[in-house]
């Protein structure tokens, strides 16, 4: 898979006790690759880091402890970077702004200037965010050339995460053919098993379900590209590989998004889960006062289908289904089912002749 690209190769992945970086972490390690992460401790109890077992060496610091990753570079030497760490819920950004911002943006540039003095380094991939558009509430995807824009802080520091790559590329990357080449990817809406993070609604549903409470619905008609979070993993994975080949047309911005039909509702996507787990149950509750966030957002893959040869795999049936079958087993049997999923989603590429299952 991949080419072999990541086989017995140095990869670093920050944000690896997060919900996404673990998964990451575990289909790196599927894959043979040699992992470090470099996060902060997990913030929630229980984490899918932890109930994952990975074999990772574990750097615990601060990204915006300049030294320390500089430190970790040096260190472990990796030769492919995923940057996933982040403060990464609007609702938290309106209440803590600066560490938003300090730990998104000047993370992110830390990084890239750690990276440049790190001469291992063959590729850069950035995680951001749909939420980096201009938001029109058009009812269509935002394409990679669309204008970039936000309202709440968190918007806003991915907004600048995308400024300073663009920057490190432009000023560092491109000049040399032996610097590492640097891109950033966009995703919609991941949800997943394992995910304890503050207002998520897969997981507030379903922990609402164990306690047999009542979900409360805030905002009942936004409307989000749901996505199980091995469809963006296969895209950052596919667009590394073509960062550590050389293919100098993939350093740049990538959207990898659901396809258009799994733009839904907050509420239809619920109505979807109450269909897999009839103990979910809910009601709408709007919060007049509610902070801003906004009502519709959709993002277009065309570019990463084209020119990288992506497709997503698992629709929104197949993305709800995979989401609380982990959540149910977790809950019922005290399983951990991340290793079998991969393992399903890997047969389903293969299946669909998926690029990257080659
Ligand atoms: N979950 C989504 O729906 C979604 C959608 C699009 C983009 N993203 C992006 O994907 C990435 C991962 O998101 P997630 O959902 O896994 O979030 P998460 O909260 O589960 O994980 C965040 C990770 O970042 C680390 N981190 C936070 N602050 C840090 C700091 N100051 N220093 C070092 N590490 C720090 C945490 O320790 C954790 O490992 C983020 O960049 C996020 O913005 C997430």
């Amino acid at each position: 898979m991949f080419g072999g690209v990541y086989k017995n190769r140095r990869v670093l992945v920050t944000g690896h006790t997060g919900f996404k970086g673990s998964w990451l972490c575990k289909w790196l390690e599927i894959l043979g690759a040699e992992v470090a992460g470099y996060s902060l401790a997990p913030l929630t109890n229980p984490n899918h880091f932890e109930l994952s077992n990975l074999k990772v060496k574990s750097y615990i610091h601060d990204i915006r402890d300049y030294n320390q990753i500089k430190k970790v570079m040096f260190d472990f030497k990796p030769e492919l970077v995923f940057h996933l760490a982040a403060q990464p819920t609007v609702l938290v950004s309106y209440e803590n702004p600066l560490d938003t911002y300090s730990t998104n943006v000047m993370g992110s540039a830390n990084l890239l200037e750690a990276i440049r003095h790190t001469s291992s380094v063959k590729s850069v991939v950035l995680v951001t965010t749909d939420k980096v558009y201009k938001n029109n509430e058009w009812n269509y995807g935002y394409r990679e050339n669309d204008e970039l824009g936000g309202h709440d802080p968190y918007s806003t520091s991915k907004v600048c995460v995308e400024l300073v790559t663009e920057s490190y590329r432009e000023s560092f990357s491109n000049t040399s053919r032996d610097v590492p080449l640097i891109a950033s990817a966009r995703a919609g809406n991941v949800v997943g098993g394992g995910d304890w993070t503050k207002d998520r609604i897969i997981k507030d549903a379903v922990m609402a379900a164990a306690q047999e409470e009542r979900l409360l619905i805030r905002n009942p008609n936004n409307s989000r590209p749901w996505q199980h979070v091995l469809e963006p993993l296969s895209g950052y994975l596919l667009l590394g590989q073509n960062l550590y080949q050389r293919n100098f047309d993939a350093s740049g911005s990538w959207n990898f998004g659901p396809a258009l039909d799994s733009n839904l509702t907050v509420l239809d996507l619920i109505k979807m889960i109450g269909e897999e787990w009839d103990k979910v149950d809910w009601e709408i509750d709007v919060d007049p006062e509610a902070k801003h966030e906004a009502g519709c957002l959709m993002i277009d893959s065309t570019k990463a289908s084209k020119e990288l040869n992506w497709k997503p795999i698992w629709d929104i049936k197949q993305t709800v289904y995979h989401t609380i079958e982990w959540y149910r087993r977790y809950l019922e049997n005290n399983l951990v089912v991340t290793n079998e999923q991969i393992r399903r989603y890997l047969h389903e590429g293969k299946e669909n002749n998926s690029i990257w299952a080659k």
